[in-house]
This record gives structure tokens, sequence and C-alpha cells, in this order.
């Protein structure tokens, strides 16, 4: 079965919030996301709502539910109390359960079981006794992939952040090795597998045929893309609007 494509959009939140303004609406954003073919939205509530707020998580169930039936909502959030009680409420498609250090700029890690393995399981069980679908992002190791499935987790999402930032054809092969053992453990262990992490059109291909591979959500690259070929249609636009004419290019 081919990836779906779950688009994160907690840039266009960022950006919204730098304003403190609605511009750009998140449901618009989303809209645009599922018009342009992609299969569902992916939200990241942070304790600290730097992008995505806790109110964006119902209005985008609601306006899915009503606009796009059938599209999943992914929810990816750690098990804080405040966010197990707002994923409780809305149950969206699927909550990705991610481990948080204190400080960090974005995920950048699995969950370390055995170590947190109760902890992780017992936050499953809350989801699975809601009926919710529930994966847990984790490092590309086989070795822990049993552990994962023990924990009561549907799926798991692997970390693809060393794989795309690795450089050399030694080191991408190695990553490649790791997510391919990693997927085909979670495989053996009965689970589906997500992907995702600095993920951009290059770095997809390779992953086509990871084993069990369900989804893969994307978010940061997919932004800077957008604006690298959206930029000079802007400006053009705005030109037009001011009633000039583009400056000769290139210009000393
Ligand atoms: N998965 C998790 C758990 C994440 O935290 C993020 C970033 O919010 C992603 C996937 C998507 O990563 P990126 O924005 O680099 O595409």
């Amino acid at each position: 079965m081919a990836a779906r494509l779950s688009v994160n959009l907690n840039k266009v939140a960022l950006l919204r919030n730098s304003r403190g303004r609605g511009v750009p609406d998140l449901l618009a954003a989303a809209d645009r996301t599922l018009r342009a073919g992609a299969h569902g939205i992916t939200l990241h509530p942070r304790l600290d709502q730097r992008h995505v707020r806790f109110t964006d998580v119902p209005d985008m169930a609601r306006f899915l539910a009503r606009t796009w039936p059938g599209v999943e909502l992914n929810v990816e959030c750690e098990d804080h109390p405040d966010l197990m009680e707002l994923v409780l409420a809305v149950a969206p498609a699927q909550v990705t359960l991610v481990p948080v250090t204190p400080g960090e700029v974005t995920s950048d890690h699995g969950w370390d079981l055995p170590r947190q393995g109760a902890r992780l399981a017992r936050s499953v069980r809350l989801l699975r006794d809601a009926g919710l679908r529930v994966s847990a992002f984790a490092d590309p190791r086989a070795d822990v992939m049993g552990r994962f499935a023990d924990a009561g987790v549907h799926r798991v999402e692997l970390y693809t952040g060393p794989y795309a930032w690795a450089e050399g054809a030694a080191d991408v092969a190695n990553e490649l090795r790791a997510l391919r053992d990693a997927a085909a453990a979670a495989v053996s262990a009965g689970l589906g597998v997500n992907a995702g992490h600095d993920l951009d059109a290059a770095n997809v291909v390779a992953l086509r045929d990871l084993p069990g591979l369900v989804e893969l959500s994307i978010g940061h690259a997919l932004a800077v893309r957008a604006w690298d070929v959206g930029y000079t249609v802007a400006i053009r636009e705005l030109l037009d609007g001011m009633g000039v004419s583009p400056a000769p290019t290139p210009r000393s």
C-alpha cells in the first residue's frame, strides 16, 4: 500500500501567532493542503502553545468533520495531563505520543524504552480505552520495537531526522538501514509504521518501500519549499498592485 501524506501545519500557526491576528488562517491552510492532494492533517500542540494553540485542535477537528469527512486528523503531543485531556475531548483519528525534553526546539528523540515503558503504557491505555488509534515516536532501533508493542501502541512513528541530515553515501545508507530494520521489526511486532521529521521531496524517495509504511508526517521542509516556489509570484503580485514593473535582473 502506498504511504499517505499527513501535512503538519505547525509552521502556519507559528506565522499566524507572530502577528496576533488570524492570518494565515489555519483552517484555510488545511483546506488548501487537502485540495492539493494531501491525505491528512497533523497538528502538534505544545504546552507553551508557541505554534498550534489548544483551541486550534477542536476547531480543526470540527472543520475536517464538516468539510472533509473521512480525512484523518493526527495530533502529536506529549502525555502531559492537559494535552491528554485535550485529545480525549477532541478524539482525533490518531494520537501520536511524543516525549519532550524541556527546552527542546523540536522533537528530537523517541521514547526511551524500556525506561519510560510503564509511563507510555499508562497513557496508551487511556487513549485506547477511548477508542483512539495510538502511535508513538520512536528512534529507528529494531531492538525496541517489541517493547512499543508491549506498551500497547498501534503504530510507531519512526524519527527520520538523523536520516534526513546524514551526509555522504555511507552515512545515508547506514541511517536508511536503521530505518528499514526498525520498520521490519515493527511489522514483525504487529505494528503499523509512520515516519517523520525533516523529510522533503528528495529524501522521501528512498522511503517508498519502507516495510509497513502507512503515513509520513511532514511540515517544516514543505513550508520552506512553499515559501521558495511561491515568493516570486507574491513579489510580482505586489509590484502589480503598486503599478510598477519588476526591476531588471541581474543588477549590480
Ligand atoms: N513528527 C513529530 C513527532 C514532530 O514533532 C514533527 C515536527 O513537529 C514532525 C513529525 C514533522 O517534522 P517536520 O516538520 O520536520 O517535517
